[in-house]
């Protein structure tokens, strides 16, 4: 199948794009390089051989994103292109709604015009914004009410998607897309190919890694009065690999006239300190932190209700422990 992947360049649109070479696939690959590196497509490259096509291209920049399309006309989009930092969100809104909801305006504009039918959305668990401790764990019909710009640009994109499709059968012309509510995604390819590379990073496991080795200056736990076990805040975390699974198993069931959201994760969810615990074992050496204060707009817990995407496909999350995800990252940092 020929498959376009946006934000092929990025952490999980890079491990999306390798499995779905590894499975056979042709995959069309499209980044600007905004928050990302040539050195991952040039690991790509060494993947996928002549399989794999890379284009650098801005998706806010309509026609460039349609000529881009048209290089190599896919069936099917996986659309992983974004801002995806959220106090960056807070503090420059503006940012996020031009980048996220511009970028996926040209990107339907561009699938008319080369007439693609079919969408993978990466959407996200802030969209939910903070639940009311009833809804958790959060199944996809917990009331969306995001607290930031990057969780409203998300629902804004997934709201502008289903109004594409809607308009589409309206007119009995075939769309559909699936909207993949992730988690907190951690982990890297099982060949260490690729890995989390971000700069700055933000997520804490990669954090923890720099951490154990020196180099990143203090890592601060935001809160240890929360009521959960340890005082510490609880996430969903999937493991890249898993993630890109659901995305495998996605693609055979996307609907035509509808779109259909589910959320990826695992129903599991692990504390900071226990990943922190987890990171320094895989490091093998102690990740150094301290304590402080809680920070705005943290819920205690966020945990992923999965049924609906157990019910709908055979996707199960298979390689989600927090010891082969922390492994995995100190693998993958190490190198
Ligand atoms: N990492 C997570 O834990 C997580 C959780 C929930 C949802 N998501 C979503 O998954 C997607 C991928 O996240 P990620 O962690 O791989 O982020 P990332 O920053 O590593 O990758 C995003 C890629 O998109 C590219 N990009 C951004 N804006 C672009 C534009 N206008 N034109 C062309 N390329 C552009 C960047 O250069 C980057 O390579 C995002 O949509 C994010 O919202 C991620």
């Amino acid at each position: 199948m020929q498959i376009t992947v946006t934000g092929a360049a990025g952490y999980i649109g890079s491990h999306a794009c390798l499995r779905l070479l590894d499975d056979g696939h042709e995959v069309h690959g499209l980044d600007n390089f905004s928050r990302s590196f040539p050195r991952t497509v040039a690991a790509l490259q060494r993947a996928g051989g002549e399989r794999f096509h890379f284009t650098q291209v801005e998706l806010n920049d309509q026609d460039a994103t349609v000529a881009a399309l048209r290089l190599h006309v896919p069936e099917i989009v996986l659309h992983f292109a974004a801002f995806a930092v959220v106090p960056e969100s807070v503090q420059f809104p503006l940012l996020y709604w031009r980048n996220n909801v511009g970028a996926t305006v040209s990107l339907l504009h561009a699938m008319d015009a080369a007439d693609v039918q079919k969408l993978i959305f990466s959407s996200t668990c802030a969209t939910y914004g903070e639940p009311a401790p009833t809804h958790i764990p959060m199944s996809e019909d917990c009331p969306q009410q995001p607290t930031h710009a990057y969780g409203e640009s998300k629902l804004a994109c997934e709201r502008m998607i289903n109004a594409w499709v809607q308009s589409h059968a309206l007119a009995n012309r075939d769309r559909g897309a699936v909207f993949l509510r992730y988690f907190n995604v951690a982990g890297g390819d099982h060949l260490d190919r690729i890995g989390e590379d971000h700069d700055p990073e933000t997520h804490l496991i990669p954090i923890c890694m720099r951490a154990a080795t020196g180099r990143h200056p203090e890592l601060v736990v935001y809160g240890s009065d929360y009521p959960t076990p340890d005082g510490t805040c609880i996430r969903d975390y999937v493991h890249v690999e898993d993630l890109v699974a659901a995305h495998v198993e996605a693609i055979k069931v996307i609907p035509l006239r509808q779109t259909l959201a589910m959320n990826v994760g695992t129903g599991v969810g692990a504390s900071v300190l226990e990943v922190l615990r987890a990171c320094s074992l895989a490091a093998g050496s102690k990740v150094p932190f301290r304590m402080g204060a809680r920070r705005d707009g943290d819920p205690p817990r966020l945990i992923s209700n999965p049924e609906k995407i157990f019910r709908l496909t055979p996707w199960r999350p298979t390689r989600s422990s927090l010891e082969r995800m922390t492994q995995s990252a100190w693998r993958w940092f190490a190198k």
